[in-house]
């Protein structure tokens, strides 16, 4: 089923259009789908459109949108109210600030504002819906459905029901997700930093010990996952990698080189924050390779990359 068949031909509303819910917005209008953007600072919501604007071009000049950057560019609208953004929605991307008590206020405003039947997906990073959407009258309606940023050139959201949310939600916004071309991944219980985030973070955290003990710079770092681990990961997952990097597959890779995994994961049960002083040191490497002024225009080169491999990767399929 097409996502305007999915939602009755109605609209669906971004509640929040910071970096997350302004690219949410360009995930659903490039899929046919009437897009209402409401931010409670008007001038981010309405830098929201020019900004969209830019990227529908040059969606547009890497063969990644199948109608004209204006046509699309139409399905998006500003609202002035919460009130406006949500009136006659099928369903509503919150992605404001991820504060337990922001996406509270904003999930007792929805369910006062409301219709019956409105779904309601969180961007949450890594707060479970059951902490900021449980006893309310929409709480069976609503669910994280976590995006990696920008929404609209990385495919993967992370889909997790709270305690109380309905089954029927659940199959509504994987088939939504599925209509506007996101990879589905379904946590089955609720876990703080759900997977994605849960998996960056253990990498994050070996980053960190290997600079801060003087095993390697951030660059050889980043090194080893840009021109290593990186390139399978780009179409693979860990399972899959190990499971090819033994003879007999996953369980032989085990029997090898089980031990040496726990060992290096013993090592590491007493780390601690990532101290001030480690991330001065850090930021002064970092800033050598990248002064903090092309931060912006770096960011920018990062996504015309993403740009050109998503283009790759709709022509070659991602399992293929
Ligand atoms: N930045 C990322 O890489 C990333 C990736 C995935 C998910 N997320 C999640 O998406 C959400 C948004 O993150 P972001 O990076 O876009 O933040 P952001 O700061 O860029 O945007 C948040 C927006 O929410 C608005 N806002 C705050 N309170 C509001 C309210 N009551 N009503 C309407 N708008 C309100 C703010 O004005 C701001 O524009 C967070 O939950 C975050 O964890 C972020």
């Amino acid at each position: 089923m097409s996502a305007i068949e999915l939602v009755g031909g109605r609209p669906v509303a971004i509640v929040g259009a910071g970096l997350v819910g302004a690219g949410w917005a360009i995930a659903f209008a490039r899929a046919g789908l009437t897009v209402r953007i409401y931010d409670s600072n008007q001038d981010t919501a309405d830098a929201s459109l020019p900004w969209a604007a830019e990227q529908l071009e040059a969606l547009h000049k890497h063969g990644l949108l199948g109608d004209a950057p204006d046509t699309v560019k139409r399905r998006l609208t500003v609202v002035q109210t919460l009130e406006a953004g949500l009136d006659g929605c099928a369903y509503v991307q919150e992605s404001v600030l991820e504060r337990v008590d922001v996406k509270r206020k904003v999930m007792l405003e929805i369910e006062r504002l409301a219709a019956d039947d409105l779904i309601v997906g969180s961007s949450s990073s890594g707060i479970a819906a059951s902490a900021f959407a449980n006893d309310l009258t929409i709480s069976p309606r609503v669910l994280i459905a976590h995006p990696v940023n920008p929404p609209y050139l990385v495919p993967v959201v992370e889909i997790v029901p709270s305690t109380q949310t309905s089954p029927q939600a659940v199959i509504f916004v994987d088939a939504l997700m599925q209509a506007i071309g996101q990879s589905v991944v379904h946590v089955r219980k609720e876990i703080e930093g759900f997977v994605l985030n849960r998996l960056q973070a253990v990498l994050l955290r070996e980053a960190w010990a290997l600079v801060r003990d003087g095993v390697a710079s951030c660059e050889d770092v980043d090194k080893t996952v840009r021109d290593g681990l990186g390139w399978r990961w780009s179409f693979m997952g860990p399972f899959e990698t190990i499971d090819l990097n033994a003879p007999g597959g996953v369980a032989d890779y085990a029997a090898r080189l089980g031990s040496l995994y726990y060992s290096i994961a013993k090592s590491r049960t007493g780390e601690g924050p990532w101290e001030p002083e480690l991330v001065t040191r850090v930021e002064a490497e970092r800033r050598q390779y990248l002064p903090a002024t092309e931060l912006a225009s770096r960011r920018a080169w990062r996504d015309d990359r993403l740009m050109s491999f998503a283009a790759i990767r709709s022509r070659s399929g991602s399992h293929e």
